[in-house]
């Protein structure tokens, strides 16, 4: 019986950013608990890798090149994956991006416009759209990938820090008004996890020795620690969980 609760079985998935790091390991996660994959981010090459591992494991997935810094790329997401699949079980806002790095100050209109549009307002506008759905079926459950910055800010990652608290918003303000259909919304703080996405912080050993000498787990993540994670929140394994952020940081906050 407990086992069955992270049964993900006939289950249809939309990831974003799904092409590698964290999204690429929660979509090969959903697919071997049993899910259908919507494989989700800009470029079609690294979405195609992704697809034949899950296929070569015996799953399904369908790729679909999504800006999430365009409104009719995510409207286009949502139809195709209901043209296909028909329904939406779980939506996982992965998908971000930080084209800056510096002094908050110096940081340009253009850097804060490319932050929020992708890492706050794609999410909203894809939250909206799969949730209407998901009120349909009075079911559903939606996993925001925040991070550590949401809750203290990254030196030097100013705007994306204020882009995540502003989806661990987006996550109370729709679990408050969705749970009523049965809709859980929860996310998941990562602290560093190695992927391209933070190789700036990781690759430079200077900056990764100070971040792991003040961790108490002594390391930084690698992106398939998130995965389960993201099981359990998918799953009834969490069915009384909504509105909370789960960190996994390593033990940052308490260091
Ligand atoms: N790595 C960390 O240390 C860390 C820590 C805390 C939180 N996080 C969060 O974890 C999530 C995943 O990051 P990651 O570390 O796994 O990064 P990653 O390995 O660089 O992957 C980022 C993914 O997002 C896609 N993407 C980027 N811009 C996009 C856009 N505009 N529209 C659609 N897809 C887009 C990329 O594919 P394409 O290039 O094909 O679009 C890729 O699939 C992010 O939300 C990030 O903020 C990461």
């Amino acid at each position: 019986m407990y086992k069955e609760m992270f049964d993900l079985s006939g289950k249809v998935a939309i990831v974003t950013g799904s092409s590698r790091g964290i999204g690429e390991a929660i979509a090969l996660a959903y697919s071997e608990f049993g899910a259908k994959l919507v494989l989700a981010s800009r470029k079609l090459e690294g979405l195609n890798t992704v697809r034949e591992k899950i296929e070569s494991s015996g799953g399904e997935a369908i790729c679909i090149p999504t800006h999430m810094g365009d409104p009719t790329s995510i409207e286009n997401l949502v139809a195709e994956t209901m043209k296909y699949f028909g329904t939406i079980d779980i939506l996982v806002n992965n998908a971000a991006t930080n084209p800056f790095f510096g002094p908050t100050i110096e940081a340009s209109e253009s850097v804060w416009d490319k932050i929020i549009d992708v890492n706050l307002k794609g999410a909203f506008l894809l939250t909206k759209a799969v949730g209407k759905i998901m009120i349909e079926k009075n079911e559903g459950c939606i996993i925001n990938i925040c991070s550590e910055a949401a809750i203290r800010p990254m030196p030097g990652l100013g705007v994306y820090s204020i882009s995540k608290a502003g989806l661990d918003m987006i996550t109370k303000v729709f679990a408050q008004e969705l749970g009523q259909y049965g809709i859980r919304v929860n996310g998941i703080a990562p602290g560093l996890a190695q992927t391209k996405f933070s190789k700036a912080l990781w690759g430079n050993e200077e900056i990764k020795k100070m971040v792991v000498s003040r961790l108490p787990l002594g390391r930084i993540a690698q992106p398939h620690e998130i995965a389960g994670t993201a099981v359990f929140l998918a799953s009834r394994a969490s069915s009384f969980i909504t509105g909370h952020t789960i960190v996994a940081d390593g033990g940052s906050l308490v260091s």
